[in-house]
């Protein structure tokens, strides 16, 4: 599967957005190297902080049936927003955890793509090897 067609997977999770506060959908889909694809929408809450935006849930579902970083080929994000979505600092530190550091990430609306990396968008991050002795 090419970097269009894994868009294009992303725009069809973010038909199961549940997002009746922000009325912001997103989409992410998670392309394993042995070619399985793990969906994910954003996911409100009436308790707004509740809510879980798509690529975590789609990073989180992949994760619950046992892939782990080395298995993921890449991850394609997609919103309906009029510049192109980027994760935000708590999906920045979700994907600095779950991801390799150069894993392309595309980031998608329906007119632009743009390709960014984990260490890219999270420099310096704090991470495990914070927490070794
Ligand atoms: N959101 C995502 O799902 N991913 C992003 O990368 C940015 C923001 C969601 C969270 C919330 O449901 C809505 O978009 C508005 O912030």
């Amino acid at each position: 599967m090419n970097k269009e067609e894994l868009i294009r997977e992303a725009f069809q999770a973010m038909k199961n957005t549940y997002s009746p506060y922000s009325n912001f959908p997103v989409g992410a889909a998670l392309l394993t190297k042995d070619g399985r694809v793990f969906y994910g929408a954003n996911i409100e809450n009436a308790s707004y902080p509740a809510g879980n935006c798509a690529e975590r849930s789609a990073l989180f579902s992949a994760y619950s049936n046992g892939v782990r970083k080395d298995d993921i080929e890449a991850l394609a994000i997609v919103s309906e927003g009029k510049r192109i979505s980027s994760p935000c600092g708590i999906c920045r530190q979700v994907l600095h955890e779950l991801l390799n550091p150069d894993t392309p990430i595309y980031l998608a609306n329906r007119t632009e793509t743009k390709t960014v990396t984990p260490q890219e968008i999270l420099p310096d991050a704090f991470g495990k090897e914070d927490l070794a002795e």
